[in-house]
């Protein structure tokens, strides 16, 4: 049976090496085989769950398609779009969030971990987002759903909800229960100043990650200022422990070479980090820089990022409404 893979990306700027080694450097493996249907979402309702500025949410929109693109995702064969153009989406959100349970949300990390001490101010949006996301995945009877290990509860959410919906409604199988596709190894890249926290768009310090959109000069100054420790690099996997740093520029290497930790260790094992840093920095610069220059080059292409959104929308749009429509028709509309 051919797979269809659902993903979505926030439109808040700043994607970086987490974002794609978590998850676009897979949605382009998963677009280059045949036998798969890819639907690839910007997911830009999901971003005004916090405050955007007006202007910058409309160029975070085309900098995402345009660096789907750029990574390679051919839209000859997969769909790209943004989540506000097709209503099922926020049409869906509602109905499943009529049949979840309160308990089931209250039991989400993310949540806790954005709304932080304030509960009391973070938007309803906010705390309801995973099920927008279930309505993303459903409308599309989503096989696969390629992420990075920080989403696997909002999955197990997603499958949860599905099965609810089709009991509660006598209707078995009509909502897909997808898998998550997780990557075993390197499905959560760390910041690079501080090995227990992930990578994430919002730190407010800017060497703690690598953006997309980051030159190659700041591509070697921020792995050379990379915090490490003061050890050798060991030759064996089992002493990377309790070692988030030295485990994590390891990582990083291994899975931008496409290697296996094993391999990476052999040939660093021994060594100090500064022949790490300085081979880490040049694979990065020279796998990254072709997409960065791809995405400069597409992002002064405001007209034909508007059209591949526009094709794409309407191309989810027939396969969502039509979801939407049986939908309601089993809830009772
Ligand atoms: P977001 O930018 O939050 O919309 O995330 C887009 C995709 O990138 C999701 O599949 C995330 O799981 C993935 N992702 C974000 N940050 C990281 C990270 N530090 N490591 C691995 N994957 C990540
Ligand atoms: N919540 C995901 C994130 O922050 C983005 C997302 C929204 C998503 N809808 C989705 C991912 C559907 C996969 C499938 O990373």
């Amino acid at each position: 049976m051919s797979k269809i893979i659902f993903s979505g990306v926030q439109p808040t700027g700043n994607l970086h090496l987490g974002n794609y080694l978590g998850a676009i450097k897979n949605f382009v493996e998963l677009n280059d085989d045949n036998e798969n249907q890819c639907i690839f979402c910007v997911v830009d309702l999901h971003a005004i769950t916090v405050k955007q500025d007006k202007h910058e949410l409309k160029n975070n929109i085309r900098e995402t398609a345009a660096t789907f693109i750029a990574s390679g995702i051919d839209t000859s064969k997969s769909i790209i779009f943004n989540q506000s153009e097709v209503h099922a989406h926020a049409e869906g959100s509602w109905m499943l969030s009529c049949m979840a349970p309160m308990g089931w949300l209250n039991r989400m990390t993310q949540f806790k971990e954005k709304a932080g001490k304030d509960k009391e101010k973070a938007s309803v949006g906010l705390y309801i987002y995973p099920i927008l996301m279930a309505s993303d995945i459903l409308l599309y009877d989503a096989t696969h759903v390629p992420v990075g290990e920080d989403q696997k509860q909002h999955l197990e959410l997603t499958r949860d909800i599905a099965q609810k919906f089709n009991k509660d409604f006598n209707c078995e199988d009509f909502l897909k229960v997808p898998e998550p596709l997780i990557k075993k190894k390197f499905s959560r890249i760390m910041s690079l100043k501080d090995g227990s926290k992930k990578m994430s768009k919002s730190d407010p310090s800017d060497l703690s990650r690598i953006n997309l959109t980051d030159s190659k000069d700041e591509i070697v100054n921020k792995i050379k200022k990379a915090k490490t420790d003061s050890y050798p690099i060991p030759n064996e996997e089992i002493k990377l422990k309790d070692r988030p740093e030295a485990q994590n520029l390891l990582g990083i290497y291994s899975s931008i070479s496409n290697q296996t930790l094993d391999k990476t260790l052999n040939e660093f094992g021994g060594k100090n980090f500064l022949d790490l840093k300085v081979q880490l920095a040049e694979i990065l610069s020279n796998k990254i820089s072709p997409i960065t220059n791809e995405i400069k080059k597409l992002t002064n292409d405001k007209k034909y990022l508007d059209k591949i959104l526009l094709d794409g929308a309407s191309k989810a749009e027939e396969i969502a409404g039509q979801k939407i429509k049986e939908m309601k028709k089993i809830i009772g509309f």
